[in-house]
């Protein structure tokens, strides 16, 4: 990994929602060892799945289980807690993207408080940086983010295109994008992997996916949403090619 530009925009994918509609009805089913076979075989770089504190997703199972089973790499989406910590820690996964995570949310709905929180995220991610895992932090794309990201000592931060993503077509989301695009470039010059995510779609994502400095895009809810009409291979290929038609 290094903070290089690089042609080879990676894709990861999160697989939360495919739990979340085996949990609405307590089956076996839809598999996630399935479902992670597919979108790796569609061209997934990574598999990003977040544990939840609440659970109501990605079960403590799933975690153990889909180690054993992805090929490419588990990122694994946290909240700064210990009990995520000792997970992390047990179960060693290739990338951590530690998340503010809050009950009542219906997903993540901003970035780390990084400013007021330095000391307690320094202290939180030395000993997964320490155990060799790839530590992400999850921030607003705000130039003050990345630069305490970096005091923080994670090697790699993921800029939230939330704003962008629900931001009105015209200047409201020109403006979100010009806002990642500094950040990401602001992030760069520091040495600061920069990676990007949370609301892209097939609509969206080119605009965000041409910018040269991004390493690896995370999407999960919109690809998820597709693959009940085309199939998970199919939703994963046609967001590989929106990322390769905007980086051609
Ligand atoms: N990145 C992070 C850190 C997230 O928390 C999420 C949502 O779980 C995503 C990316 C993916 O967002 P979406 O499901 O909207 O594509």
């Amino acid at each position: 990994m290094t903070p290089d530009a690089d042609t080879h925009l990676r894709l990861g994918v999160n697989i939360d929602h495919i739990a979340t509609i085996r949990q609405a009805r307590g089956t076996p089913y839809p598999d996630l060892e399935e479902a992670v076979r597919l979108v790796e075989a569609a061209g997934a770089d990574i598999i990003t799945l977040h544990l939840r504190e609440d659970r109501r997703h990605i079960q403590d199972r799933d975690v153990e289980v889909l180690r054993e089973r992805i090929r490419t790499g588990m990122n694994l989406e946290m909240a700064a807690t210990p009990e995520m910590q000792g997970i992390a820690l047990r179960v060693r996964p290739e990338a951590c993207c530690i998340v503010p995570e809050r009950r009542e949310e219906l997903t993540t709905e901003g970035g780390l408080h990084v400013l007021g929180g330095e000391t307690r995220l320094r202290a939180f991610c030395a000993p997964l940086v320490e155990a060799g895992i790839e530590v992400s932090l999850f921030v607003e794309p705000e130039p003050a983010h990345l630069d305490a990201a970096r005091r923080i000592g994670a090697p790699v931060v993921e800029l939230h295109t939330g704003a962008y993503a629900n931001a009105a077509p015209g200047a409201a989301r020109d403006a979100e994008l010009a806002r990642i695009r500094s950040a990401a470039a602001h992030g760069r010059e520091l040495g600061l992997v920069i990676n990007a995510g949370h609301g892209l779609d097939y609509y969206n994502v080119g605009p965000v996916a041409a910018i040269p400095v991004l390493h690896e895009l995370n999407i999960g809810h919109s690809i998820v949403a597709r693959a009940i009409f085309s199939g998970i291979t199919a939703a994963v290929r046609d967001m590989r090619a929106a990322m390769d038609a905007a980086r051609a």
